[in-house]
């Protein structure tokens, strides 16, 4: 377990399959913990897909630094990080609590193909993710750094792997469905093996019918491993397809208060409170 003292709490999410709703969550938690006054930082480390920069309205074309170049050794890290707070503007409008201080800097992946294969084909230091990301959360003065990874344990190991090991929290997303059941936990096995201080669960896109408080005892009790949250699944959301925030376009909605209890969850369970932190 790499982890250098820092004040930074780092945050790595993982499910076992595709689509169970990584980027949709951590870009929705991650504009809730600015809107709390938090410095979040936000990695796309799925550099296969490279699509968490629509969700926060960022067009592809106004990329002009990926995460992939600064592995390549193209660039800095510092240079790859975007300011998408003021696609929060919205939000914090409809927030209780709004403060000036929060902000939200994305680190985009390319969703060109090419340079996945390029990535797959060439070396990377190990040290741009044990020190580099340390490095950039001091820089930007991150409280908090959420990082994207591709699911299951495949073409991107080495950067999965990296990224669980300097986490503070392994948070591994499933959903209610047999496919998902074993391979999490494969992925709470590496958690333990690496010496991640937390893993935490959580439940997305249950069915209309399934009692949210069950569903957390039943999974919690399968696993032995709290569960952070559980999302059912809502149709406005799969509409938006993950064109935007979901907390910013619905900010009345029932699932914008699920978002709301997770980030508080995830800030109980990983750092100090701050003034505002009651006030959902
Ligand atoms: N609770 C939910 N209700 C309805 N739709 C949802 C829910 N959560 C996620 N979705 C939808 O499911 C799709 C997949 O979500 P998302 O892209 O966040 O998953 P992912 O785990 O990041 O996928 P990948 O592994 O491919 O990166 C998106 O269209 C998203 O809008
Ligand atoms: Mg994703």
């Amino acid at each position: 377990m790499y982890k250098a003292c820092n004040m930074v709490s780092i945050i790595t999410f993982q499910s076992a399959r595709e689509g169970t709703g990584k980027s949709t969550i951590i870009a929705n938690v991650a504009a809730l913990l600015a809107a709390t006054g938090r410095r979040v930082g936000v990695i796309d480390a799925d550099l296969s897909t490279g699509n968490l920069h629509y969700l926060f309205g960022l067009r592809t074309t106004a990329i002009s630094h990926t995460f992939n170049d600064y592995l390549l050794g193209m660039c800095s890290a510092l240079h790859v990080a975007c300011d998408v707070t003021p696609h929060l503007q919205l939000l914090q409008a409809h927030m209780p609590v709004s403060s000036e201080s929060g902000r939200v800097f994305l680190l985009p992946a390319s969703s060109n193909p090419r340079d996945f294969r390029r990535f797959l084909r060439q070396d990377y230091s190990i040290e741009l993710i044990t020190d580099g990301l340390l490095e950039l959360a001091q820089q930007l003065e991150l409280d908090v750094l959420l990082i994207d990874t591709q699911s299951g344990l495949k073409d991107e190991l080495l950067l999965t792997l990296l990224s669980m090991a300097i986490s503070d929290t392994l948070t591994i997303i499933l959903r209610l469905d047999h496919g998902d059941y074993q391979g999490t936990g494969v992925l709470l096995d590496v958690g333990q093996t690496l010496g991640i201080p937390k893993v935490r669960l959580v439940v997305n896109q249950t069915a209309s019918m399934i009692d949210p408080a069950q569903a957390r005892t039943q999974v919690e009790q399968t696993y032995h491993c709290p569960v952070l949250a559980v999302f059912p699944h809502a149709e406005e959301l799969a509409i938006l397809g993950s064109a935007d925030l979901f907390v910013c376009c619905y900010p009345a909605h029932p699932l914008t208060e699920h978002f709301h209890s997770m980030a508080l969850a995830l800030l109980s369970s990983v750092s100090r409170p701050s003034a505002g932190d009651h006030a959902y």
